[in-house]
């Protein structure tokens, strides 16, 4: 199984398992973590959620060939449904990342409570560099944590950055050996199950509640950009270019 959901007592752990190909995700992914995250807001017996990646990888993102072959058409295409589950969740969200972070797999973790990543990780957001735009809310969430300039260097130039310079921007709490990452990750969340779900609860529903209408605003503004972009010839240059190990040509485009 591509995406692992276990219990440990009332912690749920979503995790990638997809390591031959960098846990890139693929629609069946989206879809398993979307009915994970909503089955999940309706158990009370689920008090935290982890989400963590595999051995040295947390998520080389979108699977690209997946995109090719079934581009998400509609709102409830899997990865819509997995971007409003994961924005929408009451529950504490904790991540682990021991590894590469790319497109999603950075931008989910702007939806995350607490963010942990390993000395080691990396972080990149190669929506252009993909011909694409960004999603998830990137495109308003990174710079209300890390200012204008410094997500606009992230989203436009793609470059991967080191987890220094996650935590500087501010949405890694907390950097540790690789090793520890998914223990402390783990341990946070007994300790958020262990107080009161209600206060919980609440205090994200008031930390949140004032910015989640522009978020989803921004989030179908920008679905409305990616499904159209994913189909331009430059998204298929860049793509065919990946899998060519090649670089991409993008100057024969206007
Ligand atoms: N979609 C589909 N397949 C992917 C993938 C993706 N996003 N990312 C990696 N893979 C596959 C590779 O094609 C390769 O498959 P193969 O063994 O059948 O050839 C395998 O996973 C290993 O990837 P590789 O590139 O050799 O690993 P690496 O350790 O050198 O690099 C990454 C890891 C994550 C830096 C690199 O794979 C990468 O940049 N992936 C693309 C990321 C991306 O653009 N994501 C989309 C964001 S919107």
């Amino acid at each position: 199984m591509d995406i692992l959901v276990e219990r440990t007592a009332d912690v749920l752990t979503i995790a990638f398992n997809r390591p031959d190909k960098k846990n890139a995700i693929t629609a069946a992914m989206y879809q398993t973590m979307a009915d994970a995250l909503v089955q999940a807001q309706g158990d009370a017996s689920v008090r935290a959620i982890v989400i963590r990646g595999s051995i040295g990888i947390f998520s080389a993102g979108n699977d690209l060939e997946d995109f090719l072959k079934q581009p998400p058409v509609g709102e409830d295409a899997p990865v819509f449904q997995f971007l409003r589950a994961i924005s929408a969740a009451g529950k504490p969200l904790v991540a682990s990342v021991a590894g590469a972070a790319v497109g999603v797999g950075t931008t989910l973790l702007l939806h995350c409570d607490f963010v942990y990543a390993a000395d080691t990780a990396t972080f990149s957001l190669p929506f252009a560099q993909l011909g694409l735009c960004p999603e998830a809310a990137s495109s308003l969430l990174l710079q209300r944590v890390a200012g204008y300039q410094a997500a606009a260097e992230k989203l436009m130039l793609g470059e991967a950055f080191d987890a220094k310079e996650a935590q500087r921007m501010g949405f890694v709490n907390r950097l540790l050996p690789a090793a520890e990452v998914d223990a402390f990750a783990m341990k946070q969340a007994q300790k958020l199950a262990a107080l009161p779900a209600s206060s919980l609860r609440v205090t994200k529903q008031l930390m949140k509640r004032a910015a989640q209408h522009e978020l989803r605003t921004q989030m179908t503004e920008e679905a409305v950009h990616f499904a159209k972009m994913l189909l331009a010839p430059e998204a298929k240059e860049a793509f065919n270019a990946f899998f060519e190990k090649r670089k991409p040509d993008f100057r024969q485009f206007d």
